[in-house]
């Protein structure tokens, strides 16, 4: 795919810049002399919600290791700490007790919030079920908005990775269409985008293909495997679908706060699954199914969200574009 050679190049330029962005955090005294590859390190991990006076146990002692390029499923019953669990490694909760360490760094109650806020912005990317884009931004502008925050590209270098990414997820031709004009599939591949923006060490996704159809689904699984493979990014997904499991190397199965047990997926079965979902979307009977166009505005919850950045990206916006007049709109 031609969008995936381009992606390639802006790779090599955004993969200098991070590299330097690594090598000044460097110094920081909490970081852990772990191999580059271990992305999630936790260690008898417990959180504790509090409803009320009563202390309700969603994570009790959980321990996992990922290693750079795992696709890792997590599956289990409704209450079972699945999300719990995404949310302590994406640091949107802390633990209530244990150890967590991201992409080599240490997170904690103690950790300043500004230094959570660089990992979220640089070394993990989000992609939820029902709460995504901003209402008022247009497909490109909410993909380009991790970019902005993160400041290091140019207005024209931001535009241009923002309709790769776009390309790549067969979206280019909506790019100015307002998320309310988009289908759920469509926003969700607008999602995944905007999640992988800032090239993420870890892609963490809470049931992204859960309100989706048939065809829709296959689409955003066959673009997590891709950057899986291509690009070798690391993904924990949590679902409910039992048939993405065959598509991860692992599945953690989580069960009352813990986990119950961690299948590993043959190699041969991961092929077989690719080529059947391949066949599937190049299936006329399934092209043809179930597109829908879906209205409903999604708006993000409060607790994280880049809604509060929406006036930050229009300023900062308005600045690049005056101090770089060659951007197109
Ligand atoms: N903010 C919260 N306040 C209080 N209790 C919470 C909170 N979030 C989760 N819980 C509780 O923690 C437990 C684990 O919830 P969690 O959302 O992690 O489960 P899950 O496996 O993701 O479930 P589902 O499959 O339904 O999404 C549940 O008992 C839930 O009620
Ligand atoms: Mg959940």
């Amino acid at each position: 795919m031609d969008g995936y050679a381009q992606f390639e190049d802006d790779n090599s330029i955004n993969q200098s810049i991070q590299m330097e962005y690594f090598d000044r955090d460097a110094d920081s005294s909490q970081e852990l002399q772990d191999s580059e590859d271990m992305i999630v390190r936790i260690g008898n991990l417990h959180k504790t919600y509090l409803l009320g006076l009563e202390g309700v146990p969603a994570l009790r002692g959980v321990s996992l290791e990922i290693t750079r390029g795992e696709f890792i499923c997590i599956l289990g019953k409704s209450g079972g700490g699945k999300t719990s669990l995404l949310n302590c490694i994406g640091t949107i909760d802390k633990p209530t007790k244990g150890d967590l360490y991201i992409c080599g760094k240490r997170v904690s109650s103690k950790t300043p919030d500004s230094e959570v806020a660089k990992l979220r912005l640089n070394n993990i990317g989000f992609c939820f079920q029902t709460f995504n884009l901003i209402g008022s931004m247009n497909a490109v502008e909410n993909v380009e908005l991790p970019m902005i925050l993160d400041g290091r590209l140019t207005s024209t270098q931001m535009r241009t990775r923002a309709m790769n990414l776009l390309d790549q997820v067969g979206m280019i031709d909506r790019a100015t269409s307002l998320p309310s004009q988009l289908s759920g599939g469509e926003q969700q591949r607008v999602t995944i985008s905007r999640a992988v923006a800032n090239q993420p060490d870890l892609l963490l996704l809470d049931e992204p293909t859960g309100d989706l159809d048939t065809r829709n689904s296959n689409i955003v699984v066959e673009l997590l495997v891709n950057l899986n493979r291509k690009e070798n990014m690391t993904m924990v997904l949590v679902t409910h679908d039992v048939s993405l499991k065959k598509f991860a190397h692992r599945v953690v199965h989580m069960l009352d706060g813990k986990i119950s047990r961690i299948e590993e997926i043959p190699q041969e079965t991961r092929d077989e699954a690719e080529a059947k979902l391949k066949e599937a979307l190049n299936s006329p009977e399934v092209q043809t199914e179930g597109f829908q166009q879906d209205t409903e505005v999604r708006e993000p919850r409060s607790h994280y969200s880049f809604h509060k950045f929406a006036k930050q990206y229009e300023d900062t916006k308005q600045k690049l574009r005056q101090m770089d007049d060659s951007v197109e709109v």
